[in-house]
């Protein structure tokens, strides 16, 4: 998987790029296509890196510099893939008191990442989350959507350990 802190090139299929000039040739003559457009590229993509928002670009005669502008300006929009675990860490109120700034820290230690980053197997994303409706378990995370809670940054690299 193509991962920003190494550079590793995109690697779209034939097939996606058919199915994104297709939904692009249905819509863009359309008002305000570009969002329809863009978060249908997310579907067929995972992500929307800059290769994708060039080939929008080009089919609709949208600049790029404003298909850029979008992408980043909309937090809906991912500039970069997700790891096979997507790991989440809950920056609320409640857990942030509960130390889990120390938590996101160990991981960004562990994992050689920062926020919005994936690592360079593809293995591991990681980002930070607002309120998952868990503060009585603070500070909290989620791997693939699966809660931890009442964590110790100690308990961080054997909670990885399990996915590697
Ligand atoms: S603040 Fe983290 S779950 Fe509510």
């Amino acid at each position: 998987m193509a991962c920003k802190k190494q550079g590793v090139p995109f690697a779209g299929t034939e097939e996606q790029r058919d199915e994104l000039l297709k939904v692009i040739s249905e819509l863009k003559d359309e008002k305000g296509a570009l969002m329809p457009i863009m978060q249908k590229a997310q579907e067929i993509y995972g992500y929307l890196p800059i290769e994708v928002q060039a080939m929008i670009s080009d089919e609709t005669g949208i600049p790029l510099e404003k298909v850029y502008g979008v992408s980043t300006f909309y937090s809906q929009f991912a500039l970069q893939p997700k790891g096979k675990n997507q790991i989440s860490v809950c920056l609320g109120t409640a857990c942030y008191v509960k130390g889990s700034g120390e938590i996101f820290k160990k991981l960004e230690e562990l994992l050689g990442i920062t926020n919005g980053e994936c690592t360079p197997d593809g293995k591991f994303s990681l980002d930070s989350c607002r309120c998952v409706g868990a503060c009585g378990l603070a500070p909290v995370m989620m791997i693939n959507g699966e809660v931890y809670g009442r964590l110790t940054a100690d308990d961080i690299p054997g909670i990885i350990a399990k996915y590697e």
